[in-house]
């Protein structure tokens, strides 16, 4: 089964915007997010964050981004709904200092070192070391 999904990634900070297309076919419909940006030279990352992360293991938070459909609309009607999504790293480190469930919620963040690829999606690297503002 064929199944390309394409990502629009749009960085406040930078204002660089990207669009990429990625086969899924390979990858038992879902792929990790950073390193699938990685692949494209796109880092989730504010200024020294890009060397001051956890490299992936979902402890730092500093590859917080919004996650949302295509067009930019909410993937996520309801704060339970978003929690039930989220790993338990995201769980732990979206609700940690600077990080508010709140603010995660609001702003749809994911941290991209955990959240798998589905589908088409809109991804906004916020402003902030954390990707938080
Ligand atoms: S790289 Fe540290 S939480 Fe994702």
């Amino acid at each position: 089964m064929e199944k390309t999904v394409k990502i629009k990634y749009i960085n406040k900070n930078t204002l660089q915007v990207n669009e990429i297309e990625i086969d899924l076919e390979q990858n038992i419909q879902q792929i990790n997010l950073k390193k699938t940006l990685k692949q494209f030279n796109i880092f989730p990352y504010n200024g020294k964050s890009k060397y001051l992360n956890c490299k992936g293991i979902g402890s730092c938070g500093t590859c917080a981004v919004s996650v949302l459909d295509f067009d930019g609309n909410k993937i996520y009607s309801s704060k339970d709904e978003y929690i039930g999504d989220l790993t338990k790293m995201e769980k732990i480190r979206l609700n940690f200092f600077p990080h508010t469930l709140d603010n995660s919620f609001e702003k749809s963040l994911r941290l991209s070192c955990q959240y798998k690829i589905k589908t088409d999606l809109m991804i906004i690297k916020n402003n902030g070391f954390w990707g938080n503002e």
